[in-house]
């Protein structure tokens, strides 16, 4: 443990992943009741990512989180805490943020998951804020990830459009010179939301049963209006509160980075801030609402992209189920072309399966004839095992 705050704490590595395969408003139109124009006429969404059956929540953090720390210069054993922010984890325990220790090869870390929902990314990197500057720790590593098409219901159209797979990552670092990274902050909870997105069964108030589960209870559940008129309200305040506390003025900031869930809800924040829609980020189009991941994404591909450069005044800004809020106002330190470092990385990862454990398929039904009819049959790549290949001809030769 170090005992004295370091001079400032800055990010120092980013990095993202998102699932190879794409999920059009083309592909859903053929499972619910709804058409392109309309999610895209509501929501800006045009496609998102969707895991292929050997991926979990563990895998995507654990690429995602290889790039970052690729992208800091450093290795994996130099982290001492991995936050994972999640809704969908690879299980109720162990925290995700174990299994990810383990695949990104970490030998030394602190393990935890941050839940907050689609707040879960700025909230984790609060924590990383507080353990490096009270002195604690040196390199954070932030993941948020997410596996959301494993949860939706696809017979309901109000939420199954809305969401995709991905994850994004940071890390966070102790820095001996002055100034620059996290400026202002704000993060907000109001219980007045809990039942507005929420996930009913599953947990100590609703075990898992058979009844539970012909009620459809295993799915997200969502008033969108209620979550729509809270994310417009909060998404401005929140910034702007973080921007005043690092004594900035509006005009400073050179890019908003807003929770990706619905590009009306950011075109209403830039219009109630007076911030042009050049000054927000937006990929919604090609992801969807990620979740916890949304943020750690868009944060990537806006460095990578050249939408970020040394001294910008970025804010990231979040909402999500609970209700919670989160933003960030930072100062950018870090060189962008750092980014490329990541490119090195594998885009695969091995999270460890348990001794005689025998999964069942994770794809939900509707989405595996689907697909089914669009690629034909899949072959799980678990169920691929290397080996002689069986011989053409049994029995008498020709
Ligand atoms: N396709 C076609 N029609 C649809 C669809 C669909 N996919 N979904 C809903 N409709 C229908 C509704 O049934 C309704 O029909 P009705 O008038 O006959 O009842 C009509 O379209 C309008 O529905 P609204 O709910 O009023 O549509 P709205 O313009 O509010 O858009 C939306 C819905 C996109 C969900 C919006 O409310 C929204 O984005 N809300 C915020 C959701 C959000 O951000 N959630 C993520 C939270 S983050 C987290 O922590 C997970």
């Amino acid at each position: 443990m170090g005992a004295r705050g370091p001079r400032s704490v800055r990010i120092t590595g980013w990095g993202r992943y998102v699932p190879e395969r794409i999920l059009t408003n083309a592909d859903l139109e053929k499972l619910v009741d709804t058409s392109d124009e309309w999610i895209v006429s509501r929501t800006g969404i045009r496609e998102r990512r969707m895991a292929a059956p050997h991926e979990t929540t563990a895998t995507l953090a654990a690429i995602a989180g290889k790039r970052a720390i690729a992208v800091a210069g450093l290795e994996p054993d130099d982290i001492d805490l991995i936050l994972v922010g999640t809704l969908t984890p690879d299980y109720w325990m162990p925290a995700t943020a174990v299994l990810v220790k383990e695949a990104i090869g970490n030998t030394r870390a602190v393990a935890f998951d941050v839940m907050a929902a689609c707040s879960g990314f700025v909230y984790a990197y609060a924590t990383a804020d507080a353990f490096i500057r009270s002195g604690v720790y040196r390199n954070v590593l932030v993941i948020g990830a997410e596996l959301l098409t494993r949860f939706l219901d696809f017979s309901d159209r109000n939420t199954c459009i809305l969401f995709g797979d991905g994850a994004g990552a940071i890390v966070v670092s102790a820095s001996d010179e002055e100034g620059g990274g996290l400026r202002g902050m704000e993060l907000t909870t109001d219980p007045d939301g809990a039942y507005m997105i929420w996930l009913p069964s599953g947990g100590s108030k609703s075990p898992p049963s058979h009844e539970t589960i012909s009620r459809g209870e295993h799915f997200v559940r969502m008033e969108g209006r209620e979550t729509y008129r809270f994310a417009t309200r909060t998404l401005a305040t929140s910034a702007l509160k973080a921007i005043e506390r690092a004594g900035w003025k509006l005009e400073d900031v050179d890019l908003l980075i807003p929770h990706q869930a619905n590009v009306r809800i950011i075109e209403s924040v830039s219009k109630g801030l007076g911030l042009p829609m050049s000054k927000m980020f937006v990929n919604v189009d090609r992801y969807g609402n990620t979740s916890a991941a949304s943020v750690g994404i868009a944060l990537a591909e806006a460095v990578d992209s050249g939408r970020v450069k040394i001294g910008d005044k970025i804010v990231f800004v979040a909402f999500g189920a609970g209700f919670t809020s989160g933003a960030a106002a930072v100062e950018w330190t870090a060189d962008p072309v750092n980014g490329h470092r990541a490119d090195s990385v594998v885009p695969e990862a091995s999270v460890r399966a348990p001794l005689d454990w025998d999964s069942v398929d994770p794809i939900p039904e509707r989405l595996r004839a689907l697909l089914a009819s669009r690629e034909g049959p899949q072959v799980p790549l678990d169920d691929v095992v290397p080996g002689e290949p069986e011989p053409v001809h049994r029995g008498a030769p020709a």
